[in-house]
């Protein structure tokens, strides 16, 4: 549970507005007239000093703070808190020129240089200690400073560096090894090293997984995934210990929880934030970014363990880091920050203040465009603005779920290691189907980690959950026992933590919850499809099943399991454990989860006529509702209350026009 809320960083706004501000890159005149502009726009929160090291510490033993100092003042005078950045994100060139062991290495033993950012190993001691050096010098000199609101410990943990394949990272991966198994032999078992000659008799022997000529060991992959996670968690530990040492204020950093970076298994990490933060941007590359950003907000309201938490960094309108970085259309960056907010954001961070003129960023999106004030841009920014005062009292209440699913940033790891058998199966593409499905069905989703407590769920869907303990799978059958509808698909419990295949037919330890057994996979070529007896379609995957204590609820007409059971469901206590063996067409996985949430009674969110993306908040007395309407036809949903968005009052069946928000406060 996080240790501090949202509201307690800027007591006086409600949902706070926040922006990453670069001042180093630009001149006195102009910090004056972005104080100006920030109090027009009403940013409550400005992130800086995340790329400062190079500022602050120029060359060994040098120290800088003047600017520093001076930013700190201002921001102060102008009622604007600060999200101080430890600076430890980027190393300067000295550190690594005088030290280049600290660079990064990848898997075929090429260094990487600098020149771009992140340029260190994560496990370098070398790094380690000149970024504690500056941590503690940072720490003790704005750590009661009262613009200090929140400090915010290097810059996305992994970014670009999470896996390093250097001597040193060798090293530090040994002894994490060593901890967790103790023995040789142990690891040995665990690795399955019987298998192609890969028997250790030292732990010296033992390497990161470098580039290899044949498949690598997919246990070592998935540890070395384990290590470079905790590895980067280290990171973090160690400036928040320093920092603790110095300031009362809270200790928190970006998280990426988003579809293209997976390297940080954030379930470990979530507990050791103060306020759980997420960075977040449209992917473009998707074929839904708004349904992506649903999810992520989702999951990321999970880790927060669904108390609200911080958007750090989002865009107002293009990146530049996909290949087609397009601009926000008319509406979506409203429709954007409403559907994080509706799932639980209780403050909106923008990368970043000021476009940039130089460097690589400088066409990424941002608050202020090159533009200048004069600009619909900014106008947008400061309605924004006004928009994010209207919404103080949605700040601090909760989102209520009725449904869950289940993520495992190792599942989405050994789901996807090398050797597997269909590279059509992606780890990510059947989550969000079962999310875009939840959704589909009006069902309010919370993303939780295997092995939680899942009594209060009506709906549950387990989604290609490859590894699985005796614990986890526990979670899943007292669910169903319990009462809740349970859904789990194919590739679910194929193989333990340390990717062992458990045997006598998958998934071993869901067979009996199942009442079946499957024999064989039987993966689909990427263009074909199957039928299912009830007339489904389904994709990538197929397998053959033997039934032994199920209803065959719809089989495989054609493919190869053709005969086959494809979707069976088993009754189990007040509840039931349904079983899918194919990625359905999203029409037909909707429709299923449609028959679990009537069969479960579960609660759910309609609109009345349309599409709606609808999201309830609520604290017991008042109830916010959120629908957001992401396509180009007028939709309705029956409600009334007071719009917070168009400040109206509404009620009966309320239009929500094409491309348009509505925040209404209910009426009791
Ligand atoms: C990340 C980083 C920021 C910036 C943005 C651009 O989120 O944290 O420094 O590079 O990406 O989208």
């Amino acid at each position: 549970m996080p240790a501090a809320t949202v509201a307690d960083l800027v007591p006086t706004s409600g949902v706070l507005f926040g922006c990453d501000y670069n001042p180093e890159q630009w001149d006195r005149e102009t910090w004056r007239e972005d104080m100006v502009l920030m109090r027009e726009a009403g940013i409550d929160l400005v992130a800086i000093n995340i790329f400062g090291w190079s500022t602050i510490n120029p060359a060994p033993g040098v120290w800088d703070f003047a600017a520093l100092d001076e930013m700190m003042a201002l921001l102060h005078e102008n009622g604007i808190r600060v999200n101080l950045g430890t600076g430890t994100a980027s190393p300067p060139p000295w550190l690594s020129s005088t030290y280049p062991e600290t660079l990064p290495m990848a898997p075929d033993g090429t260094r990487r240089y600098p020149g771009g950012r992140q340029a260190f190993c994560p496990s370098s001691p070398v790094f380690r200690e000149h970024a504690a050096h500056l941590v503690e010098t940072v720490a003790e000199r704005y750590g009661a400073h009262p613009a200090l609101a929140l400090w915010h410990v290097s810059n996305e943990i992994g970014c670009h560096n999470a896996l390093c394949y250097c001597d040193e990272s060798a090293e530090a991966f040994r002894s994490w090894l060593q901890s967790r198994y103790g023995t040789i032999d142990a690891l040995n078992v665990a690795w399955g090293t019987n298998f192609w000659s890969q028997r250790y008799t030292d732990w010296a022997q033992i390497l990161p997984p470098r580039a290899t000529l044949s498949l690598r060991n997919p246990a070592q992959l998935l540890d070395f995934s384990r290590f470079s996670s905790d590895a980067g968690l280290g990171l973090y530990r160690a400036e928040a210990e320093i920092i603790r040492r110095h300031s009362a204020a809270p200790v928190t950093t970006n998280f990426m929880v988003t579809a293209h970076i997976r390297t940080q298994d954030y379930w470990t990490w979530a507990g050791e934030m103060d306020v759980v933060a997420n960075d977040h941007y449209l992917d473009r590359r998707l074929p839904d970014p708004a349904a992506e950003l649903s999810f992520a907000a989702d999951l990321t309201r999970g880790l927060a363990g669904g108390e609200p938490w911080l958007l750090m960094e989002t865009s107002t309108s293009a990146v530049n880091w996909q290949p087609h970085n397009l601009a926000k259309a008319p509406g979506e960056l409203v429709r954007n920050v409403a559907s994080h907010i509706a799932r639980g954001a209780d403050g909106i961070c923008f990368f970043q203040w000021r476009a940039s003129a130089q460097g690589a960023e400088k066409f990424h999106s941002a608050l202020l465009p090159h533009a200048g004030a004069d600009s619909a841009l900014w106008r947008q920014s400061v309605e924004l603005g006004a928009l994010l005062r209207r919404l103080a009292p949605v700040a601090g209440t909760r989102v209520t779920a009725s449904a869950a699913l289940l993520f495992s940033w190792e599942a989405w790891w050994a789901l996807e290691n090398e050797g597997r058998p269909s590279e059509a199966l992606s780890y990510l593409e059947q989550v969000h189907a079962a999310h875009n499905a939840l959704t589909a069905a009006g069902l309010t989703v919370e993303v939780v980690r295997p092995g939680a407590e899942l009594h209060t769920r009506r709906v549950v869907v387990v989604p290609a959950l490859h590894v699985l303990r005796a614990t986890e799978a526990q979670a899943i059958t007292d669910a169903a026992r319990g009462g809740a509808q349970v859904l789990v698909t194919f590739a679910t419990g194929t193989v333990d933590e340390n990717d062992r295949v458990g045997l006598g037919g998958y998934p071993a330890l869901l067979r009996e919850t199942l009442g079946l057994r499957v024999e064989e996979f039987a993966p689909l070529r990427p263009q074909d499809t199957v039928a299912l007896s009830n007339g489904s379609t389904g994709s990538v995957w197929s397998e053959r099943i033997t039934v032994t204590d199920a209803e065959v609820v719809a089989s495989f007409t054609t493919g190869p399991a053709a005969g086959g059971a494809a979707l069976t469901r088993k009754a189990l206590g007040s509840g039931a454990a349904w079983y899918i063996a194919t990625a359905l067409a999203p029409a037909d996985y909707a429709a299923l989860i449609d028959r679990l949430a009537t069969d479960a009674q579960a609660p759910r969110l309609r609109a009345s006529s349309g599409e709606l993306e609808l999201v309830r908040r609520e604290d017991g007395a008042r109830r916010f509702l959120f629908a957001i309407n992401h396509t180009d036809q007028d939709a309705t949903v029956h409600t009334s209350g007071h719009d917070l968005a168009t400040q109206e009052d509404v009620s009966g069946t309320v239009v929500v026009a094409a491309g348009t928000v509505r925040i209404i406060e209910e009426s009791a």
